[in-house]
């Protein structure tokens, strides 16, 4: 059995979908570790808190019933800032999980430089955007250490990690970071950093041609979810799954990639940039291709 990555003290920058889920991770696989999380959002924040309490009960009731003794509620160790001046500093592993904006999580990287230790690992979340250029506002010391680390969603159930090594990740982190996927209980996947990598640059392509199909008239959203899911055996359809990621996160890694690749078989359909322009971003707001009950 190979021995368990040590981390003390974890930071993450954004606690929406992934954000939240990511930390919760490494608060369940490293007890010894406190995870601290900036989110702006006061809303995003509570939520985020209310799911901890939630996961904890539900993973401490599935251990008992396996009868695995559960240590202390990770929860607790969770600690949720408005922002990074409340944060600490001498952090191992800064990991960001903010949206999909390249300049965004460039000030995001900025902060973490100033608050992590020597060997600390930088590491993003991002579905598309260039981990390299990302990198470049690290110090340059700190560059060896920056790796993309694709977590997919929800984050505690997916089994995929699909790391993203750029010319100057040294082996050295790339070891650490397969370990820490282990840690996680994760597959790990490693690509070079290119956009999109491997399951963006596949999965984004059918989303965004599924959303064509339904604007050309051709199927209704639910005919074209039931399609795929039977014909090819998927367990959600396209369109179920565009509302399920969040449409200003599939929106914005198809631009990315049309932007990046010059191809126009990347370009974003117009009824998914109506669809974001309207707020109707999918499950998180209630209203996507479907509308959602309880929201
Ligand atoms: N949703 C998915 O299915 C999915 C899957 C894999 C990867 N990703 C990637 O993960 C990242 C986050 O996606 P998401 O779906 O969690 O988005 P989200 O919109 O649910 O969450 C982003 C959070 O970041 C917060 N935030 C904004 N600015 C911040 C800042 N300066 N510092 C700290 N927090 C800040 C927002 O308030 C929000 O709560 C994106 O890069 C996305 O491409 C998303």
């Amino acid at each position: 059995m190979t021995e368990k990555y040590k981390l003390q003290k974890v930071l993450i920058a954004g606690a929406g979908a992934m954000g939240s889920g990511i930390a919760y991770l490494f608060a369940r696989a490293y007890p010894e570790a406190t995870v601290d999380v900036v989110e702006p959002s006061a809303q995003m924040r509570e939520r985020a808190q209310e799911q901890f309490a939630r996961w904890n009960a539900r993973d401490t009731a599935r251990d008992q019933a396996k009868g695995i003794t559960t240590s202390s509620d990770c929860s607790n160790r969770i600690r949720l800032f408005p922002d990074f001046q409340k944060a600490a500093t001498d952090y191992c592993l800064l990991l960001e999980a903010v949206p999909e904006n390249l300049e965004l999580k460039k000030t995001v990287f900025r902060e973490f430089s100033t608050r992590a230790k020597a060997d600390a690992i930088f590491a993003s979340n991002t579905s598309s955007l260039s981990v390299t250029s990302l990198a470049a506002v690290l110090a340059k010391e700190q560059q060896a250490n920056a790796i993309g680390l694709h977590f997919f969603n929800p984050p505690r159930v997916m089994q995929l990690i699909e790391i993203i090594i750029t010319e100057n990740t040294s082996p050295e982190t790339e070891k650490r970071a397969r370990a820490i996927a282990a840690d996680l209980g994760k597959k790990a996947v490693v690509c070079r950093d290119a956009p999109g990598f491997i399951t963006s640059r596949l999965g984004i392509v059918l989303l965004n041609e599924a959303i064509f199909a339904l604007q050309e008239g051709l199927m209704s959203a639910e005919e074209i979810d039931t399609a795929m899911k039977l014909g090819y055996n998927f367990p959600m359809g396209p369109l179920e799954l565009a509302d399920f990621i969040g449409l200003d996160v599939v929106f914005a890694v198809t631009q990315s990639l049309y932007e990046n690749y010059q191809d126009p078989k990347y370009r974003p359909c117009l009824l998914l940039r109506k669809k974001v322009e309207a707020g109707h971003l999918g499950r998180k707001t209630g209203r996507g291709f479907y509308v959602y009950g309880d929201k």
